[in-house]
Formats: structure tokens, sequence, C-alpha cells
């Protein structure tokens, strides 16, 4: 009878309860109670409505409550070397470290052991939902997917394209073997039916794949309308590479527009795009793009200071990632941090017309931000899918009597310091 009600997605949580709301603030109810039914949230009150008595409730007096965390960047395979090598620049990195160790991958006896490490460390993380890159290998790539299917996260997972500009150890042989690669993942995963697991396109960025690689996949996006995840405008002599790549180019952007890699509504992620031009940012506003900042990565490969402030201005849906292994942390509460921390930097460093950014706002591109790369997801208005965390914050002690929008706020920056996951859900779904 117990677990029956455990699987049960209508319930009710007790407990302090924050959100952001769509101005970019955080909303709280202390002692509220956040309704679920069938996965799905029907709103926030102090007691529970008349038409749901008799609902499950869930007890967590004294405990936060809050929506789950979107990390849309981030690399399974680099997670082992996390923390390690982080003394170079983007292109010097990926060649000393990075296509090293994506190499191993070829090996599914490796790739078994790593990835087992990710998806538990992913599962006991703040994160809900994800955005993944795997690696060129099909196999490897799909035990991936195995793996974080069973976490019950939600996430999107890409095998990587890679035909030119790579080492022999980690290079497709050509565009026609990387298609074909690809085709024949498309085809293996869509068999397996997952219910939490989807596959996206994943040029790994312009160098590495060659114009008809990028055309093929172009075409693949649009006759399987397919998503699209890649890298843009990160690094200064990485857009310099560009440019000497694709002379016919306006911006760096446009490099995958061409290609048709940017059609489709709102179903593509660019991480990074630090350096966007004007032209850049139209590009990416006309084709709804999901910008995945990633201000830890950047810090780590000096990499630079994406202007988040002027894409919440223009409007541009941004979400965040932790970019691993360039960003050397899992944790998302950390990513919030950072991203407020480099926010301000670029402030006073860069561009005084730029504010920076408010630890709810960062919250706000955690949750909601990204959360709309995968539909109503990322806060606890009516009709949004029910990702929760609830969080013990009484290891973070304190003589001040906080809201619990402070204890949230607080709770990102210490939450190494004493901070517990103590419950998740997804989209309902209790995964731990
Ligand atoms: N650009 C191309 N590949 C990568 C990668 O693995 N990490 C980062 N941060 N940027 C990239
Ligand atoms: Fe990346």
């Amino acid at each position: 009878v117990r677990a029956a009600a455990e699987d049960d997605k209508t319930f009710t949580i007790h407990g302090d309860i924050v959100w952001s709301r769509h101005n970019h603030t955080l909303s709280w109810a202390k002692d509220g109670y956040l309704v679920v039914v069938d996965g799905v949230v029907q709103g926030v009150y102090q007691q529970i409505p008349a038409e749901y008595e008799g609902i499950r409730v869930i007890d967590h007096t004294g405990k936060l409550v809050i929506p789950g965390m979107n990390d849309i960047h981030v690399h399974a395979p680099q997670y082992s070397f996390r923390g390690m090598g982080m003394d170079l620049e983007l292109l010097e990195w990926l060649n000393t470290h990075t296509f090293p160790e994506e190499s191993k991958y070829a090996d599914l006896s490796y790739a078994d052991r790593a990835y087992d490490i990710f998806s538990d460390d992913l599962l006991h993380s703040p994160t809900t939902r994800a955005v993944v890159f795997g690696t060129m290998h099909v196999e490897p790539t799909e035990l991936l997917m195995d793996k974080l299917e069973a976490t019950g996260l939600k996430t999107y997972v890409g095998k990587v394209n890679m035909d030119r500009n790579s080492p022999d150890y980690l290079c497709e042989k050509d565009a026609a073997t990387s298609l074909a690669d690809t085709v024949r993942w498309l085809n293996d995963v869509e068999d397996k039916r997952y219910a939490n697991t989807k596959p996206i396109l994943t040029p790994r960025f312009t160098p590495t794949c060659s114009d008809e690689l990028m055309e093929g996949l172009g075409k693949l996006k649009q006759e399987r309308n397919l998503p699209l995840q890649s890298h843009l405008s990160e690094n200064l002599s990485e857009i310099d590479w560009v440019h000497g790549l694709a002379p016919w180019s306006t911006c760096y952007g446009q490099t995958y527009e061409h290609f048709g890699q940017l059609d489709g509504e709102g179903n593509t992620v660019m991480a990074h795009c630090n350096y966007s031009t004007d032209e850049e940012i139209a590009i990416l506003k006309k084709h709804n793009v999901f910008i995945a900042t990633c201000p830890q990565s950047n810090m780590q490969l000096s990499s630079g200071i994406a202007p988040v402030r002027r894409y919440l201005v223009e409007g541009m849906n941004v979400g965040l990632g932790t970019d691993v292994a360039g960003g050397a942390s899992l944790s998302m509460f950390r990513a919030v941090a950072d991203l407020v921390g480099c926010s301000k930097l670029r402030w006073r460093l860069v561009d005084q017309n730029l504010k920076p950014l408010s630890t709810a706002e960062a919250f706000y591109i955690a949750t909601v931000g990204g959360g709309a790369f995968f539909g109503k997801v990322g806060t606890f208005e009516e009709g949004y899918d029910a990702d929760v965390l609830v969080l013990d914050d009484s290891g973070l002690r304190t003589t001040l009597e906080c809201n619990p929008a402070e204890r949230v706020e607080r709770y990102m920056y210490l939450a190494e310091e004493g901070g517990r996951i103590v419950e998740k859900y997804v989209a309902g779904k209790r995964v731990l």
C-alpha cells in the first residue's frame, strides 16, 4: 500500500515554499501547501482548498520547498576530470585534457564506470532536468541515456558530431559516416522508448564540423523536428578561427543559421554567447534560441563574461549551465552564485550600463529560464510540471530571523556548508 501511495503523483507538500514570479522576483509562502495533481502544480495555498480535501499530505514543516534546477549545458564524459587542468584556455584545454579523456569512452566498460558516477551524482545534485553532451560514440552515448533514464531525471542527451580539426583518436571518418552514425543512434533510441530521455543533435562546434556535416545535421533537424545544441562565441581565439574557416559568414552564429540548424521554434541551445555581436543577437532572437550561460566555465577557462543582463532586457531565452568540466562544480546552486558574481564583475570592469543580476534573477534563470526548454517547467504556478526540491537549511546556522525567500538566497551561497537535499521530485515523481 505504501509503495502505491508513494508512486501516486497527486499530493500536497507542506513547508516553506519559494518560487519565481515572471517578473524575476521571488514569491514565498511560509507554512504553505504546494498542491500537485497527476504531476502538475495546481497552486500554492496557506490552507488546503476544499476541492483537495483528503489529498495525501507530505509534511516538511520547517523545510524549504523550491522548484528543481535545470542545467542546460553539461558534458557527461568530462565529469571525471573536473577540477583538473584549469590553467589553460579553451582550445588548448580541449586538446590537452578534453579530447584525450573523451576518447576513452570508445571503451564501453570505461563509459559504464564513468557514467555510473555521473548519473548517480546528478541524481543527488539540485538538478532535476539537464541538456547533456555525450561523446561521438554511439553505443556509449546510448549507455549514458540508459543510466540517466533510470534516475528519473528528465534529460536531452546528444551523441556529439565532429569530423574535422580533431585529433585522429577522436574524429569521425567523414561527414557521411558521422551522419550515418547519428541516424543509427536516433533509430536506436526511438526504439528504446525512453520516458525521460530524449535525443538532441549535437554538432560539437563549427571548428570541428565540416560544411557537409553541418548541412546534413540541419536537414536532419528539420526532417525529424529535432532539438539541437552546440557552442557559440565562447572564446576570442575560437571566434577568430571560425571567421577563418567560414570567411563568408558575417558572424559565428550565422555558421549555424546558414545550415538550417537554428530552424524550429525555440528548440536550440547555444552555450556561452560571451561575445555575441548585435547581428548575432538578432539571429538568436529571430530563432528563439536558448542561451546557456556558463559562468564558472567562463572563469576557469578565462573565456570572458556573458552580457546576461542585455539578453534579459532583449527578452531572450536564457538558462544556466554548469558546463562541466569547463566548470568544476555540478552544483547549480554554485552556478547561481557564480552567475551573480560574474555579472557584478562585468558591471564594474566592462560595462556600467548593464547592472548586475540579483540572486532572485539568477534563481529565475536557473529554474524558469532553462525550464522553458522543456515546456512548462521551473516554477509553482498552475499548470507547471511539479519539479520539486525539499531542502533542509537547519545546518546553516544564523542568529537572524529570515523569511523563506531570504533562506533560499542564503542556501544558494552556503549549500556546501551544511545544506541537505531531503527529497526531489520530477514531474511529480519522487526520484530521491
Ligand atoms: N567547445 C567545443 N567543445 C567544447 C567543450 O567540450 N567544452 C567547452 N566549454 N567548449 C567547447
Ligand atoms: Fe560546453
